[in-house]
């Protein structure tokens, strides 16, 4: 992740800038519908709780990973580390700072790419760069750009528009816009969701080697077990919503480099495997059953 000039700091000044993040007994509600609505219609809804006093340390340099049941709220809670949506409760505080709206100390990777597809791949990097270093010369800014798709291979594709490429360079472009800025955290939700077997793994690879050449705060959501093993330091496991908050953190022991080939030989591979399982399936059945309930009450 050493995107940026040629004169840019050391690897250790860098390493420097990566994030200590702070979320400290934040809940998120979602109002209700009440009001006008209720008096012509009849029908209200309840607030609906969907984080409730979650707490949790992000330390710099680690690549933390959040898994849980579908809907449980891991996009609300990476949505408000962004500054994409505001806390009903707690506080957030990225190297001692509050978060109070988006930022250039953040970069995100979205899972349905978000790309603006009137431009080339080259402009979409070149938009973000321009948008956050305005004061750098063009030769400056096509540089960090350079650099930006250097990293994530796609230089060759820099004139191309967003139709003319597939799944997995545009979400490589995705990771490249995110990086070109310089963050000192990087979100991503869900980044390879939407893509095929191969060119996940493919891209996995490249996050864990683009990963290893600075370490910066990554907070990545997945629903992916095998992933989160492969990728991350930290495992953050949600409990179901509503209410949801932080079941347990799980500590991945691993050395890197990994390798997808033999990562699973490590002697904590099967038991974390294992515990993940466990949760994810408690969870998404006890989300189940409660949803039958409700639909037989109805
Ligand atoms: N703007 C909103 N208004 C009301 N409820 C919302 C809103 N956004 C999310 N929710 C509800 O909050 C809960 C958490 O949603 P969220 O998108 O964070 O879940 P998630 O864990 O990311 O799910 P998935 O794994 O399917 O992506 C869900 O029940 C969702 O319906
Ligand atoms: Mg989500």
């Amino acid at each position: 992740m050493s995107i940026g000039l040629r004169s840019s700091p050391s690897r250790v000044s860098e390493v420097a800038t990566s994030a200590h993040l702070s979320i400290r007994n934040v809940s998120k509600v979602f109002p209700g519908k009440g009001g006008l609505f209720n008096k012509l219609t009849g029908k209200t809804t309840s607030d609906f709780v969907a984080i409730e006093d979650m707490s949790l340390e992000i330390e710099p340099n680690t690549f933390v990973s959040i898994i849980g049941p579908s809907g449980c709220g891991k996009s609300t809670l990476l949505n408000i580390i962004a500054g994409l949506s505001v806390p009903t409760q707690g506080t957030l505080l990225l190297n001692d700072e509050p978060i109070r709206g988006p930022g250039a100390d953040r970069g995100i990777v979205f899972q349905n790419y978000a790309l603006m597809p009137w431009m080339t791949v080259e402009g979409n990097v070149r938009f973000a760069v321009e948008t956050v270093n305005p004061k750098l010369s063009a030769g400056q800014q096509r540089e960090i750009v350079r650099n930006a798709l250097e990293l994530v291979n796609l230089t060759g594709a820099a004139r191309k528009h967003p139709h003319e490429i597939s799944g997995g360079m545009k979400q490589r472009v995705g990771i490249a816009r995110a990086l070109a800025i310089n963050p000192k955290i990087l979100l991503m939700d869900e980044p390879f969701g939407a893509l095929d077997t191969l060119t996940r793994g493919f891209l996995q690879d490249e996050i864990e080697r683009i990963w290893e050449q600075d370490r910066k705060t990554v907070v990545m959501i997945t629903h992916s077990i095998a992933e989160a093993l492969l990728l991350s330091d930290k495992i953050v496991m949600m409990t179901r919503g509503p209410a949801a908050s932080i079941a347990k953190v799980l500590d991945v022991p691993f050395p890197r480099p990994r390798d997808r080939e033999t990562i699973d030989e490590h002697p904590a591979y099967h038991d974390l495997k294992t515990e993940m399982e466990h949760h994810l399936t408690l969870e998404t059945r006890a989300v189940e059953e409660a949803r039958i309930q409700k639909l037989s009450k109805s």
